[in-house]
């Protein structure tokens, strides 16, 4: 089975949605689209009933309430897996990942398990993005690269491919980060796995409407999960103790 979804996790999108599947569906005619939208107060929602509605190839999970990015996306990954999708995307609903640059990564996701968007590889860049930012993305994909051992440069992305294997190889069960440290964690488990991680760039350019759902305690929740992590490896390395103890910890 190869077919793939793109799932599209929303909170406040009413002026991207329409736009981002539009240009999913040119750009990738023959891949699926999930939204997964948490009751946005907005109306994002019934955009997406909308959109479903008119074509067979969009679909919409509609959860109670805002729970966080890592939430959606596990709650979008179970719909996929049931289906038999071969294959997972991971993009941004706000146009800050290019769905024309999707094929790039779907090729490179014919020899890899997970294939990385990466704004911090040759050829990556960041588009408009505020230079705080910028900092906040690159020191703490820096700090979590080096603390949790992480084959990437750009840890904190979310703009990737998942092969269905991998979804069910990285033990999702054990994934709890709520906010942006979600991906992080995805990328963590995804290497504790030993799973074929690759880097593809992209091009990141900022949102132009609606508002970003980052907030300093996101940030702060990923650093302290990702320092507890590290330490626990640490600990693994030194008494030798097998990972999966530190899993049973480290998660909760
Ligand atoms: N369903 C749902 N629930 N969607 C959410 C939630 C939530 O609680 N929080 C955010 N989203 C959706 C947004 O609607 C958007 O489609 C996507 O998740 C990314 O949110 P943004 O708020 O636009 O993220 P960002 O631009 O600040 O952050 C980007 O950079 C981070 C750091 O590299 C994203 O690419 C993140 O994935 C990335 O971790
Ligand atoms: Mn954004």
């Amino acid at each position: 089975m190869d077919s793939t979804v793109v799932i599209i996790p929303t909170y406040n999108e009413r002026e991207n949605l329409e736009r981002i599947v539009a240009r999913v569906r040119v750009a990738t005619p023959d891949v699926q689209i999930l939204v997964v939208d948490d009751n946005s107060p907005d109306g994002t929602g019934d955009i997406a009933d909308r959109l479903a509605a008119a074509d067979a190839a969009v679909h919409v999970l509609h959860r109670t309430g805002k729970e966080g990015l890592g939430a959606a996306y596990k709650a979008g990954f179970a719909w996929a897996l049931g289906r038999g999708f071969g294959s997972v995307v991971e993009m941004d609903a706000d146009g800050s990942h290019a769905p024309e640059q999707l094929p790039s990564l779907l090729a490179a996701a014919e020899d890899a398990d997970v294939v990385l968007g990466s704004r911090w590889v040759p050829g990556g860049s960041v588009v408009n993005w505020p230079k705080h930012r910028e900092a906040i993305s690159r020191v703490g994909s820096g700090y979590a690269r080096f603390a949790l051992r992480l084959p990437a440069r750009d840890v904190t992305g979310g703009y990737r491919v998942f092969s269905a294997d991998a979804l069910r190889k990285l033990q999702l069960d054990e994934v709890h980060s709520h906010g942006y440290g979600f991906q992080v964690d995805m990328l963590w488990h995804a290497n504790r796995a030993g799973l074929r991680i690759v880097e593809v760039p992209i091009t990141f350019t900022e949102r132009t409407l609606g508002a970003s759902k980052m907030t300093g305690g996101i940030v702060v929740e990923a650093m302290l999960r990702v320092t507890w992590w590290g330490i626990c490896e640490a600990t693994d390395r030194v008494i030798g103790r097998h990972p999966e103890a530190t899993r049973a910890t480290a998660g909760s």
